[in-house]
């Protein structure tokens, strides 16, 4: 009997959290894809993309939630992304394609290149295949109302917080920069914008696009918050 030709993956973002801000392409695979994989919740909750491609599955999809522990340990997070790259492998073996929807873009901080890369590295005839998705602080900018960058702007993206030296040498040689994961170091962020005089020009938005969305537009008189994983700082340095 001739084997199965193998199936393909698909990494596809789903957006920041309104479940419209999908692609047409994104929404046409979620729907037609024999498996349906996407980083599972916590404490029995469903997790940010599980909760936005819902209504675009059919009931008779295989859904297949996949465990990514919060942790920095690099030997931890690898035996989870091989362990997660089995368990894709196992469909695409036998000749299903796999979705994998993320939060946001596939390609911008997420979890589905580290899975990805494994999988290709135990598996290297398997197709990849990317759909990218609205990324969070472009849904950030179009939910404060303002452009991200215009003109003759640089944009710095810090992916979480280096130290002092770090921010500071970003809020330099920048116009524009972006803090993704500002929630665990938010006052030390806020002291560095005090110093610089940037409190006025900076924003945090929490959840954006989401029904619980919240938005700090000046952060002048702001220096505690309490904020939730998703969340990020915008600072106009001009
Ligand atoms: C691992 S990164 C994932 C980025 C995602 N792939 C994207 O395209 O936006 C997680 C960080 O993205 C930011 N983030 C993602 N979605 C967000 C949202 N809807 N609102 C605010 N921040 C968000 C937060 O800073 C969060 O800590």
């Amino acid at each position: 009997m001739t084997p199965p030709s193998l199936g393909k993956l698909w990494g596809i973002g789903v957006g920041p959290g309104d479940p419209e801000l999908i692609t047409v392409k994104a929404q046409r695979l979620l729907h037609h894809c024999a498996v349906v994989a996407f980083p599972a919740g916590r404490s029995g909750h469903p997790g940010v993309a599980q909760r936005i491609l819902s209504p675009w599955l059919r009931p008779d999809q295989h859904q297949l939630p996949l465990w990514f522990p919060y942790v920095d340990d690099p030997a931890v997070l690898t035996a989870a992304w091989e362990q997660a790259a089995e368990t894709v492998w196992e469909h695409l073996a036998q000749g299903q394609d796999v979705v994998f929807a993320t939060e946001g873009d596939a390609s911008f901080y997420s979890t589905f290149t580290y899975l990805a890369q494994t999988l290709q590295r135990q598996h290297p005839e398997v197709s990849v295949e990317v759909v990218p998705g609205v990324c969070s602080p472009l849904a950030a900018a179009a939910m404060l109302g303002q452009p991200l960058t215009i003109q003759h702007q640089r944009l710095t993206v810090i992916p979480a917080f280096y130290g002092v030296e770090g921010l500071e040498a970003a809020l330099e040689a920048a116009e524009v920069v972006v803090l993704m994961k500002v929630a665990s170091v938010y006052p030390q962020v806020w002291e560095i914008l005090a110093r610089r005089q940037l409190l006025h020009r900076s924003a945090v938005v929490v959840r954006a696009t989401q029904p619980d969305q919240v938005m700090y537009r000046d952060l002048t008189d702001k220096p505690q918050l309490d904020l939730p994983y998703f969340s990020l700082l915008i600072v106009q340095c001009e």
